[in-house]
């Protein structure tokens, strides 16, 4: 039987043990068994049960008193340790200047030997190398494909479906706050109205800087240059402009000229960069609203283009839902 921890209880980690439920007769028939929680933790409380936590009861209890737990924790660590389990399910709010609780919850868990599976993408654009060699180092699963372009299948399918394949370039659109913001202005939406609804549909990040100013674009950028062109990079070798600067008139003659403008992440061994770019109206990069898009350059398959929603609780739930699997077909 496979026991899980989750640590961060918020609209990811909820969609989560949604997911699950939705999945019994998947798991049932796959491996005649259900994976259970042992563990769930939020930024102040903690609840556990080895014999496997009734998670419905568990949502329940953080919609109407806003924790997950009785059990106040101080030390992520420390409540982690407090149960045994296999997999880390880690979607903690992220930081993207010092890679957060996320960091330590990861750290820990691979230093202990557990697998780990994330959609945290500070911990990720920091410290990258440092955490896939300490999980090669401890023999442990480490996966993240909800980190970037959340249910665009990006990251297995560069290392699973195009193992053989040289990828010389990928380029796409991996905001879809800034996606969003973009397009609306294409219609004529001012700057602040158009964000202000991409955080009403809960696309933005809890700081919206972190969209605009194309922050959240550059730490997909960087989880995409190590993972999958084995670079040793991480967020300030990014050179970043965000959308903060775009204009309706910049807008208008991109339109004059047949044109949008996109903010568009370039990964190559020698280009890391997230920039607003003159995208000619239907070509696949010139998408609209919040969907997420990456054209990639593989040298025998040619161009490959996915697309996909790059969050949402259900959507984002789905990349970690295919990373358990991934490391449950391993365990049975
Ligand atoms: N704020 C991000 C976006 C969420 O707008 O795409 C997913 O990382």
């Amino acid at each position: 039987m496979v026991k899980l921890f989750i640590s961060g209880f918020g609209t990811v980690g909820q969609g989560f043990v949604e997911v699950l439920g939705r999945r019994v007769d998947f798991f049932e028939n796959r491996y005649g068994e259900q994976p259970i929680v042992v563990g769930i933790m939020d930024s102040k409380t903690v609840v556990t049960d080895p014999k496997g936590i009734d998670v419905g009861a568990a949502v329940a209890k953080k919609l109407e008193t806003g924790s997950v737990g009785t059990e106040k924790y101080t030390d992520s660590v420390k409540a982690l340790d407090s149960v045994d389990y296999d997999i880390l399910i880690e979607v903690s709010p992220t930081n993207i200047k010092t890679g957060g609780v996320g960091l330590v919850n990861i750290t820990h868990a691979l230093e202990c030997g557990k697998d780990v599976i994330t959609v945290n993408k500070g911990p990720l654009a920091l410290k990258f190398q440092e955490l896939i060699t300490l999980a090669r180092k401890n023999g442990c699963k480490f996966r993240f494909e909800g980190t970037v372009g959340g249910a665009m299948p990006i990251i297995n399918l560069c290392h699973e479906n195009l193992k053989g394949e040289k990828i010389s370039s990928i380029r796409g659109i991996f905001n879809g706050t800034c996606n969003y913001i973009l397009s609306k202005m294409d219609k004529g939406q001012p700057f602040e109205q158009a964000l202000k609804e991409a955080q009403q549909l809960g696309y933005a990040e809890t700081d919206p800087t972190n969209d605009v100013e194309g922050y959240d674009a550059a730490t997909k950028v960087v989880i995409l240059a190590n993972s999958v062109f084995g670079r040793n990079v991480t967020f300030d070798d990014v050179k970043i402009t965000g959308i903060r600067g775009i204009t309706t008139d910049a807008i208008d003659q991109a339109a004059a000229h047949n044109m949008v403008i996109r903010l568009i992440g370039e990964i190559s061994d020698t280009r890391l960069e997230v920039a607003p770019r003159l995208i000619p109206v239907g070509h696949p990069l010139s998408i609209a609203g919040t969907l997420n898009i990456a054209q990639i350059d593989a040298d025998l398959a040619g161009p490959i283009t996915i697309n996909g929603h790059g969050a949402g609780k259900i959507e984002t739930a789905s990349a970690i839902l295919s990373d358990l699997i991934a490391i449950m077909d391993m365990r049975y």
